[in-house]
């Protein structure tokens, strides 16, 4: 379906209509909905999953606002007012993880549970700053089809690499991205806030998931993390990457399924 939030058309992928839990997806970058197949179609009889792609990615359209954490965390917000669902189970991958950040800090009302996934609370240093206006100017000469395949070998490791289910899932999605929503992104991604001073205030139910080969957002991050969120459960997710719910969903949905049973 399509929602209009804040000006802007969404593409909306939902399953378990109704169902209790609310389970919000949210995707990393420079990825959309897809990254969810496997948790969209195995987590619907335990929750009314829902995956949006954000503002300039996938089929949603790019508007005029910049893509800061803080606008996608509204967009999400404003989503769940359209859908109807008063409290959700925030879940976030990588850029998901940081806009999971913003929606706990602009809407904690809304929140019924955290999950953060391959992500980190840190902020970009200055040499990633630098990083990722270079990223921009690359994505803006070689289009997203080079810009994925050069990205692949950062996201998934070796193991996934070898697996053509997994990279050709993984390419198809990244080379699809409209070069538009790939440079706002990273200016976002650039300017995102330090998340680590709200760490100790949450007060939510918290699972942190990562691949155990995640080379981007590596487990010492995720432990760290862990470490400062009362109460937050780790779990490290086995033979994957970057993208461990596409590389290992089996492992990364029986996690979240706990999870889901707990809150
Ligand atoms: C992502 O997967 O969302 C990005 O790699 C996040 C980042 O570059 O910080």
């Amino acid at each position: 379906m399509y929602v209009t939030v804040n000006g802007v058309r969404l593409a909306c992928y939902q399953r378990g209509q109704g169902r209790e839990p609310a389970l919000l997806l949210v995707h990393g970058f420079p990825l959309d909905h897809r990254l969810w197949k496997a948790q969209l179609s195995g987590l619907a009889s335990e929750a009314w999953v829902i995956a949006p792609d954000l503002r300039g990615f996938g089929r949603s359209e790019l508007g005029t606002a910049p893509l800061t954490m803080e606008q996608h965390a509204d967009d999400l917000a404003a989503l769940l007012d359209c859908l109807g669902v008063a409290r959700a189970v925030v879940a976030g991958l990588s850029m998901g993880g940081y806009i999971t950040f913003a929606f706990w800090r602009r809407h904690p009302d809304r929140v019924r549970g955290l999950v953060l996934a391959d992500t980190r609370a840190e902020p970009d240093t200055a040499v990633a700053r630098a990083g990722r206006d270079a990223a921009a100017q690359r994505a803006r000469e070689v289009g997203p089809a080079v810009f994925a395949e050069e990205m692949l070998s950062r996201l998934l490791p070796p193991s996934s690499l070898s697996n053509p289910k997994i990279v050709g899932a993984a390419r198809d999605m990244m080379a699809s991205q409209p070069v538009p929503g790939i440079v706002a992104a990273l200016a976002g991604l650039r300017d995102r806030v330090d998340s680590r001073p709200i760490l100790p205030a949450i007060r939510v139910p918290t699972l942190v998931l990562v691949g155990e080969n995640d080379m981007l957002t590596p487990p010492s991050d995720a432990a760290a993390m862990a470490e400062a969120i009362p109460g937050a459960r780790l779990v490290t997710i086995l033979r994957a990457g970057h993208l461990s719910p596409l590389e290992n969903p089996r492992a990364f949905n029986a996690a979240l399924r706990t999870f889901l049973r707990r809150v």
